[in-house]
């Protein structure tokens, strides 16, 4: 099997993330022999899903000598928040460029959330109304290093480059790994999809595993269709960087039926989503990626999309701070 330590790579996590089972949550949803993987959990920045690609990103970028990392989010970005803090704890100068995706707005969404945390984690930030706005921004940030000597990395939105969904290679063998030690050879692997490195990474772990686990996307930022290009593309990359064969998508279970108005836009069974997983194994999603993909995992337990034999497994990714970004929707929503 090829591996991945012939990549540049920063330790930023502690793993593995826990592999726990939710046995009151398995019974809500009729009998399901749940389990989360806690990728949400880890010290850095509050943890998440991009410490991963990170540890590859900034593994590259530090072995070609950048001093200035620059990447790209919506305003409540969870990835440029934990971006902050690896820049932080390795020395880097970290530029966010922010922009205003979501129809959402208020002091809440534009002020609090994983945006105090940037802060916090020193990043400079700069808060663009569209794309061509953001275009500019980084043209003259990179232009600013330039002129100072500094040598920049840029990573993508959501660290979703071949390189950074190496995270998620890794991951899939030590979720594959996890599972072996409960004596489970096979499982459902619940998962959200926006930018796709973590979806195309363990698509490629798990086949070079032998494909025996399977996933289930849940789609949170476009359609399934253009998700699933997105994916084939990536995922086709990733392999490509391992020298291996492309993993094959032909009967991959990909659905955008909790995506509702879109991209970070609340819906019913989100908020549904997230009150049962909190009232049954006190676990918190948050309202744009976890909350979504809950949701999708309610809804195919209840249309029998699992057998009874099947050992399911919910990546939680991380996200929480994003949750606070919703403070007042959330309040009235949860209240009763
Ligand atoms: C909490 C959380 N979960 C899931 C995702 C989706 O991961 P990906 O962009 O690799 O598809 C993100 C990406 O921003 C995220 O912040």
């Amino acid at each position: 099997m090829s591996d991945q330590d012939r990549f540049p790579r920063s330790t930023l996590g502690r793993w593995p993330t826990p592999l726990e089972e939710a046995p009151r949550l398995g019974a809500a949803l009729g009998g399901l022999k749940l389990l989360v993987k806690r990728d949400d959990v880890n010290t850095l920045g509050v943890g998440g899903n991009k410490l991963r690609k990170l540890e590859f990103l900034l593994g590259a970028a530090l072995a070609d000598g950048a001093d200035t990392i620059i990447t790209f989010g919506a305003l409540q970005t969870n990835h440029g928040r934990q971006t902050a803090a690896a820049c932080a704890k390795l020395g880097l100068r970290c530029e966010l460029i922010l922009t205003a995706k979501v129809p959402q707005h208020g002091e809440a969404y534009e002020q609090s959330g994983n945006l105090i945390l940037d802060r916090l984690f020193g990043a400079n930030m700069h808060l663009c109304v569209d794309a061509e706005e953001s275009g500019t921004t980084y043209d003259r940030l990179v232009a600013e290093a330039e002129a100072e000597g500094r040598k920049v990395a840029t990573i993508p939105v959501g660290g979703s480059s071949p390189v950074g969904a190496l995270g998620y290679v890794a991951a899939a063998v030590e979720l594959h790994e996890q599972l072996a030690e409960l004596g489970i050879e096979r499982a459902r692997v619940v998962t959200p999809h926006a930018s796709g490195g973590t979806t195309a990474g363990l698509a490629v772990g798990f086949a070079l595993l032998g494909g025996v686990h399977r996933l289930d996307i849940a789609c949170v930022s476009h359609p399934a269709a253009e998700s699933l290009a997105d994916l084939t593309e990536l995922a086709g990359a990733t392999a490509a960087l391992l020298d291996i064969d492309p993993p094959a998508f032909e009967d991959v279970h990909i659905s955008d039926s909790t995506l509702g108005g879109g991209y970070g836009v609340p819906t019913d069974e989100m908020w549904a989503a997230l009150r049962l997983f909190g009232h049954t194994e006190g676990i918190a999603l948050d309202p744009v990626y976890n909350g979504k993909a809950a949701a999708a995992l309610v809804e195919w337990a209840g249309a029998g999309e699992f057998e009874s034999g099947d050992h399911v497994v919910f990546l939680h990714t991380g996200g929480l701070p994003g949750l606070y970004g919703y403070g007042p929707e959330a309040a009235a929503a949860l209240a009763d």
